[in-house]
Parts: C-alpha cells; sequence; structure tokens
C-alpha cells in the first residue's frame, strides 16, 4: 500500500485533532482509498504542553523546517498571517503540498499562495478554511461545477453563533458567553476576529474567490459583527418573529458579485434561523441546481480536523496516482470580475 507522509505545522486545538483523527482513523482511510496516511512530524514550539492526544514523543520538533523537510503533505495549522505564510511559501518552494485551515491568510494573500503554488506544481488545498466540517469547498469546486453562482448566503462563524443562541436562549451575557466559546475551543485566538465579523468575512471573501473565479481579497468585503447587539436587540426581533443572525451574504448579477457580513434579521419559520450554538448552515444557489443548503459543526477540534484529512486524503490519492494535479484552487474564468457597490445589488 502507498504511503504519504504527513507533517503538521502547528499543534494547537486543530493540530492536536488532525493528529488525533489520523492515529485513530488513517486505517479506515486506508481501506476506502488505498493510500496509508503516516504521520511524520509535528512541530510546535511548545512540545510539553499536554493536547490530549498520545502522539509518540519522536515525532514532536520545535523546527518547522524539519516537518517540511520530512513530509510529503505539509499541514500548516498556525494560524495568523505572518509566521503561517513564511511556512507555506517555505514548503511550497520545497515542492510539497500544502493543507491549511488559515482563512485568513487565504484572504488576504490567496494570490500570492496560489500562483507560487501553480509555479512550483504543487496543491494547496483549504476545505478547513470555511465552516469548519462542512465539505463546502469541495462542493462548490466539485460537485456544483457545472452551475453559475447567483448567492451564497449563510452562518459561517461558529462562535459568532454560539453567543447569539445562548444570549437569546438564556438572557445570558455576552462576555460569558464569548469566554465559554473560548474555553471550547471555538474562538479564534484573537476573538475579535470572530465578534467583530472579520472570521467570517474572511471565509466570505474564500468562497465569492471560489465561485466566481477570482481572488477577491478584504477591501470589497462590508463587515459588521455583533458587538453592538444587545439583548433587548434580540427580544424585539424575537417579538416580530425573527431571530438575529451574523450572516454572509454573497450576491452576483450582471457581472457584478457583491460581498458582505453583518446581523441580519432572518423569520423564525426558515431552517438558518433555527441553526443553534456552534452549527454552521450554508446555501448556495445555482443555476442548474437551484438552492442547496449545507449543514454542520462550524468550528471545533474534532470537526474541523475532519475537514482537514479529508484534504490530505485528496492531495495524497494525487500523490499515490503519480502527482498528476487535479485540485485547482478555484474555478478560473468565470465573466463575474467586479465588485458591487453595497447597494447596488438588492
Ligand atoms: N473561530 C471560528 C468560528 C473557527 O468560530 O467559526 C472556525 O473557523
Amino acid at each position: 500500500m502507498k504511503e504519504v507522509k504527513v507533517g503538521i505545522i502547528g499543534f494547537g486545538t486543530v493540530g492536536a485533532g488532525v493528529a488525533e483523527n489520523i492515529l485513530k482513523n488513517s486505517e479506515v482511510v486506508a481501506k476506502r482509498t488505498g493510500v496509508k496516511l503516516v504521520l511524520t512530524r509535528i512541530a510546535d514550539l511548545d512540545i510539553t504542553t499536554d493536547r490530549g492526544v498520545a502522539v509518540p514523543r519522536e515525532l514532536l520538533t520545535t523546527d518547522a523546517a524539519v516537518a517540511i523537510r520530512e513530509s510529503d503533505i505539509v499541514v500548516e495549522l498556525v494560524g495568523g498571517t505572518t509566521i503561517a505564510k513564511k511556512f507555506i511559501l517555505e514548503a511550497i518552494s520545497a515542492g510539497k503540498h500544502v493543507v491549511t485551515a488559515n482563512k485568513a491568510l487565504l484572504a488576504l494573500h490567496g494570490k500570492e499562495i496560489f500562483d507560487a503554488a501553480e509555479k512550483a506544481g504543487v496543491d494547496v488545498c483549504y476545505e478547513a478554511s470555511v465552516a469548519g466540517g462542512i465539505p463546502i469547498i469541495k462542493a462548490l469546486r466539485e460537485g456544483l461545477v457545472s452551475n453559475r453562482i447567483s448567492r451564497i448566503y449563510g452562518i459561517m462563524n461558529g462562535t459568532c453563533n454560539y453567543i447569539l443562541t445562548r444570549m437569546e436562549n438564556e438572557g445570558a451575557d455576552f462576555h460569558t458567553v464569548l469566554a465559554d466559546a473560548q474555553k471550547l475551543g471555538y474562538a479564534e485566538a484573537n476573538p475579535s476576529l470572530d465578534i467583530d465579523g472579520f472570521d467570517t468575512a474572511h471565509k466570505t471573501s474564500i468562497l465569492a474567490s471560489l465561485a466566481f473565479g477570482r481572488w477577491f481579497g478584504m477591501d470589497p468585503v462590508f463587515v459588521e459583527g455583533i458587538r453592538d447587539l444587545a439583548l433587548d436587540d434580540l427580544r424585539y426581533a424575537d417579538e416580530l418573529g425573527y431571530r438575529i443572525k451574523l450572516l454572509a451574504i454573497i450576491k452576483s448579477n450582471n457581472g457584478k458579485v457583491q460581498m458582505r457580513v453583518h446581523p441580519t434579521l432572518i423569520p423564525k419559520s426558515t431552517l438558518l434561523a433555527n441553526i443553534s450554538d456552534v452549527f454552521n448552515g450554508v446555501m448556495v444557489e445555482g443555476d442548474a441546481v437551484g438552492q442547496t443548503l449545507f449543514y454542520g459543526r462550524g468550528a471545533g477540534r474534532s470537526a474541523t480536523a475532519s475537514a482537514v484529512v479529508a484534504d490530505i486524503t485528496d492531495v495524497a490519492l494525487n500523490i499515490a496516482a503519480g502527482s498528476v494535479r487535479r485540485i485547482p484552487a478555484f474555478r478560473p474564468g468565470e465573466q463575474f470580475e467586479q465588485v458591487a457597490a453595497i447597494d447596488d445589488i438588492s
């Protein structure tokens, strides 16, 4: 059986989840695919903290270069946009395939990273960057490839949805619930990214880029978070028959794309309004398929690891097949090149 070497850089919540998934489930993956994932190295500056997973001591290193050198696939789970970018570009220039969950990095520097990957002839996969365990990237890139996409909208930040759900159900205080989300490992290292809407905006930019074939970056995305929502806002919405959710909204019309993130009133009778806690829901509308709705855990160690290992498996299958590249960054060449003003598309 073909073995593919996997190195992880970043042994935090998701890194530990990926290590655990590979150690626990690689036999299942091997039976299903004929490829065995072998964890070769895990790099982190802190290799002494107990991460709740029994990793052989000799796999741990503080040197990311070792993880890059000794792997076929490098999994970047450091987060942030500085050192993570450096590791990814180093891995690419060493001819290694990359899997990342880093939405901020892709939203801000996706073009540079994918240009480098194209030049080096390697894959960069990013399923876990949007909506945690929901395979929305694969769905857009592959399952819906024959569709022109007209709308994508949804709940894409587990932390915000968890906060709003508990505020609404328990009348709980915003800061207490945020602290719980952090303890549960849902929130970003800097929770402002969650509650001020930027994490959702990063995901919005990535999905729009994937759907419309060009890296849009962050400038065109309108962003407003949930920090200023009060319990009274939720109560009044409830009285009027609505829930308030932080929505990502992408619309295209006449060759223009609009991207926005803001708290939105949603009628309680709709499916999206009933998505609670850390769960995410993403609606994608295509001209052939009509509306499709994807639902699942949007954050957390194990769900996010599930998406990361799906990418690792895709790349491993390519390696086993003789490095035939078949995982495009996005689907280039669509007609939606312009960005619409915020009030251009209703
Ligand atoms: N902080 C993010 C969230 C993690 O709460 O959704 C998953 O992207």
